[in-house]
């Protein structure tokens, strides 16, 4: 086993270390630049297809829902489409609104999630297009969608997603800019910036990896707090999300992501004095609207770390704490940030003495319902 961790303490720290190849081994042979298109050869939808569809429901449980949520946000401002998210648990047991111009998205890591599986058999009454987002070749889901897109992450061990969540993320990012452009509402120049900053990615991940010493420091800090709040607007809501399950299920700290502008209407009355909020502040069209949030949380005592751009010089006047992180497109950075608190969850984790890569009470994959 040693061996196989590479000379890391642990799976999870191994597999967040190898986000700088796999995302690259997600994207591998389907971007051009040039053109602004994404090359999607394994999927087998027809142009009026393409042209027809009304809406996408994503299906998915868990890390795979966080990543699905990031897939609404992406659809809707890239193609135009929209979108819904559903639990797979409760898509299952619902009579869901669909026909056959409904796109079923699935999205699951291990390929093998029993309520996914069965959320995914209930839509073929409707008639809908299915497309499994899978990491294991040759699962199940594979068998059940008629179309699907492989992350190619590489086997995880570690019971937290790190590095097939990002995957999830590139592969939603794929599939968002193909349907956009096939579509044509996304324009071919907006295509290009993208791919070229989709390109950049695993270098800025490198970047988030070298904050390591930083990121422990903190991690050590407030690893004895029993609570952690979560925080960020748009793209950087999932983050927030993932973020929380990743501390609460590594660490045991009771951890909650919200919208950052929903504070006000319940969270708030948790903060005390010393409680710990990370804000995910990195620049976009909600930006100033964070800092707001951040002005609001410390008001009530909470000491605020701020994942931000680099070379932001304001959020040093809002923040306690900054981990910085490579300024990129947008709509890009909820991967880096994501990666910065994976970091911050498996530092925590580790100053508490936890079972990190076999969390107690978990299953890597939940194949029963
Ligand atoms: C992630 O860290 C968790 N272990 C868990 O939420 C997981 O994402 C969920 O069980 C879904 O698994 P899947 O992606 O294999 O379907």
């Amino acid at each position: 086993e040693a061996a196989e961790k590479s000379g890391y303490a642990h799976f999870m720290l191994k597999e967040i270390h190898e986000q700088t190849r796999s995302l690259q081994k997600t994207f591998a042979g389907k971007l051009s630049e040039l053109e602004g298109n994404v090359q999607l050869p394994e999927l087998k939808l027809t142009d009026e297809q393409i042209r027809n569809i009304g809406r996408v429901e994503i299906i998915a449980c868990g890390t795979s829902w966080n990543a699905g949520l990031f897939g609404k946000y992406l659809l809707e401002s890239l193609a135009g489409v929209h979108t819904d998210v559903s639990a797979a648990s409760e898509f299952r047991y619902r009579d869901p609104v669909m026909d056959c111009n409904t796109l079923t998205i699935a999205i699951t890591q291990s390929g093998e999630t029993a309520d996914t599986l069965a959320a995914i058999r209930n839509v073929a009454q409707y008639e809908s297009s299915t497309i499994a987002i899978t990491n294991v070749v040759g699962s199940t889901i594979t068998r059940e969608a008629e179309n699907v897109v492989y992350t190619h992450a590489g086997p995880e061990i570690g019971v937290a997603a790190t590095k097939t969540f990002t995957a999830q993320l590139i592969a939603l990012y794929l599939l968002a800019v193909y349907l956009g452009r096939r579509r044509n509402y996304l324009l071919p120049d907006e295509a290009k910036a993208i791919i070229k900053n989709l390109k950049e990615l695993p270098g800025n991940v490198q970047q988030v990896l070298n904050q390591r010493d930083l990121i422990r420091k903190h991690a050590v800090r407030y690893a004895a707090n029993r609570d952690y709040y979560f925080i960020g607007r748009g793209l950087n809501y999932p983050a927030a999300l993932e973020a929380a399950l990743k501390l609460k299920e590594i660490s045991y700290i009771h951890a909650e992501g919200y919208a950052a502008g929903e504070l006000k209407h319940g969270p708030l009355a948790l903060l005390e004095n010393g409680t710990p909020v990370v804000a995910i502040v990195t620049k976009g069209r909600t930006y100033e609207k964070m800092l707001s949030n951040i002005k609001e949380v410390k008001a009530r005592g909470a000491e605020v770390i701020a994942v931000a751009d680099e070379g932001d010089r304001e959020i040093g006047k809002y923040a306690d704490l900054v981990i910085p992180v490579p300024a990129t497109n947008p709509l890009l950075s909820p991967v880096l940030s994501s990666v910065a608190l994976q970091l911050l969850a498996y530092y925590t984790a580790l100053e508490k003495g936890c079972e990190i890569d076999k969390p107690r009470n978990l299953a890597k994959s939940v194949t029963v319902e």
